[in-house]
């Protein structure tokens, strides 16, 4: 696996793959990796010639003075990960380069990126559409994965692909949420979970797994619910954020019996 670390770098170690035509895959991540990221990897590797995976901990996305400082970081193990899951090109940008001194372009999906996530965290979307748009520009991908653990965040990027009249061949790929085998959907801010909190928290996965608003509601009763709503995606959602201790986790189910 080949590490690059700028954007000079990252479009040198593209050329090949350029010049030879092939199609090229995008995993855009914030590192931590587990078994949903594995699963992003393997849907890329098996649809894509050359697969580019982005490890950047975005600070743009995260309310100032927020969890950034805590969120898990560990660039080592994540790429003996991601060699392991047989990719070939991990892409581990700075700040520095991504936002020098002086920067002052953002992306804002107005109404989508302010309701829900949001809501709750303001300019979490302004961080995420910005990033993304950075990313696609600079790797041009033919197709780019998320979880549907991120239903708005995919919501958030078909929108803005479509209003900013992005390369129509940009094929969003989402692959089901992976759960543990107590049901908690994986997302890197498990591991900040206390084995009490994390029992806690399988309130969320049960409440879901009901596909009935009320009866989530009333699952969700004991716990810091910052909202519980059916959202009229593609496809809809039943979709839920909680607080456990320090840790904010959210997960959805998809309304449409025939998906995951
Ligand atoms: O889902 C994530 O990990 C992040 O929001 C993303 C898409 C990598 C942008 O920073």
């Amino acid at each position: 696996m080949t590490t690059v670390a700028t954007i000079a770098d990252l479009r040198e170690a593209l050329a090949p793959a350029r010049s030879r035509g092939d199609s090229v895959g995008l995993v855009p991540t914030m590192g931590a990796f587990h078994a949903g990221h594995r699963s992003l990897f393997r849907a890329a590797r098996e649809e894509c010639d050359t697969v580019v995976v982005s490890l950047f901990v975005n600070p743009a996305q995260f309310e100032a003075g927020s969890d950034l400082a805590g969120y898990p970081h560990d660039p080592g193990a994540d790429a003996v990960f991601a060699e392991a899951a047989g990719i070939e090109l991990l892409f581990t940008p700075d700040a520095a380069e991504l936002y020098p001194p002086g920067y002052q372009t953002w992306v804002e999906v107005e109404e989508l990126g302010r309701r829900l996530e949001g809501e709750h965290r303001p300019g979490h979307f302004r961080g995420v559409a910005t990033v993304c748009l950075k990313l696609f520009n600079l790797v041009r991908p033919a197709r780019a994965y998320f979880g549907q653990k991120d239903a708005q965040q995919v919501a958030v990027l078909r929108r803005m692909i479509r209003d900013l009249d992005l390369d129509l061949e940009l094929e969003l790929r989402v692959l089901p949420t992976v759960r543990d085998h107590d049901g908690l959907a994986f997302s890197s801010r498990n591991a900040q979970l206390t084995a009490a909190e994390r029992e806690r928290a399988l309130a969320l996965p049960r409440a879901l797994a009901t596909r009935d608003l009320d009866s989530a509601r009333a699952r969700l009763a004991g716990l810091d619910v910052d909202y519980v709503e059916v959202v009229d995606l593609d496809p809809p959602v039943l979709a839920a954020a909680v607080r456990v201790g320090s840790t904010r986790l959210i997960d959805n189910v998809v309304l449409d019996k025939e998906k995951p």
